[in-house]
C-alpha cells in the first residue's frame, strides 16, 4: 500500500507534529508528512517542520477576511500538496462543518483528556480539580462539534497528589507523543473503520488486561 500524503495542521509550539514528523521518517510507517500548514504566523512549530525538511505555509487565521475564505486557502495548499489525511496538532480554531464533512474520517485531532471527559480548554487544571485518579490524551475523528468524533485510541497517565497543571500537562503531552503517532498510523494504514460513531480497528493484537490504579494509600 503506498503510504498516505498527510497534512499537520498547527497554531503553536507543534510538539505533536515533530513527534509524527519523526514517526514518519521511519521507513515502513504507513503515512509521509508532505505538509504542515500554520493558522498563525511566526509560531516555533513551523520553524521546527522547515528544519525537518518539511513543506510549510502560513494561512494566517488573523489576516484572512473570514471563516470561509481562510478554509479555502487551506483547502488550497492541501489539493496542491496531494494531501489525503489531515492531522490537527495544536490547531486552534474550529473548523466549519463543511469543511470537517468534507474530509469526513480523513480528518483526525489529538485532545489532552480522556474523551468525552474534559472536552475544550484548560483540561489538566479540570483534571485535577475534579479529582480524577486518571487523565490522558484522545486521538479521535474530527466531527463539527469541538473535541467530539469517533475515538481511535487513548492513552492514560495517573493524576499523582502534588500535581499542578503543568506537572500533568508534562505527564500527558510525553504521552500525547508516543499516541498520535500510533493513532495516525492504524488511519493511515486502512485499519479503521468507524461503525456507527465508534472506531472498529482490524487486525489488533490481544490487549493488555485492564489496569486499575487507586487511591495512593487506598488499601
Ligand atoms: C497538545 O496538548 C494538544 O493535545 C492540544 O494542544 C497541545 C498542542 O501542543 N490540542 P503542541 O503544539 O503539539 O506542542
Amino acid at each position: 500500500m503506498a503510504r498516505k500524503k498527510v497534512a499537520v495542521l498547527i497554531s503553536g509550539r507543534g510538539s505533536n507534529m515533530a513527534a509524527l514528523i519523526a514517526a514518519a521518517r521511519k521507513p515502513d510507517y504507513p503515512a509521509e508528512i508532505v505538509l504542515v500548514v500554520s493558522s498563525r504566523a511566526g509560531v516555533a512549530g513551523i520553524e521546527r517542520a522547515a528544519a525537518e525538511d518539511v513543506a510549510t505555509a502560513v494561512v494566517d487565521a488573523a489576516a484572512t477576511a473570514n471563516q470561509a475564505a481562510f478554509e479555502a486557502a487551506v483547502e488550497e495548499r492541501l489539493a496542491g500538496a496531494g494531501v489525503e489525511i489531515v492531522c490537527l496538532a495544536g490547531f486552534m480554531r474550529l473548523l466549519s462543518a463543511s469543511f470537517v464533512d468534507r474530509w469526513r474520517d480523513r480528518l483526525v485531532n489529538i485532545h489532552p483528556s480522556l474523551l468525552p471527559a474534559f472536552q475544550g480548554l484548560n483540561t489538566h487544571a479540570r483534571a485535577i480539580a475534579a479529582g480524577v485518579r486518571l487523565h490522558g490524551c484522545t486521538v479521535h475523528f474530527v466531527r463539527p462539534a469541538m473535541d467530539d468524533g469517533p475515538i481511535i485510541a487513548q492513552a492514560a497517565v495517573p493524576v499523582l497528589p502534588d500535581d499542578t497543571a503543568q506537572t500533568l500537562a508534562e505527564r500527558v503531552l510525553a504521552a500525547e507523543h508516543r499516541l498520535y503517532p500510533q493513532g495516525l498510523a492504524l488511519v493511515a494504514a486502512e485499519r479503521t473503520r468507524v461503525v456507527g460513531e465508534t472506531v472498529v480497528i482490524a487486525d489488533l493484537p490481544p490487549q493488555p488486561s485492564l489496569a486499575m490504579l487507586m487511591s495512593p494509600g487506598a488499601f
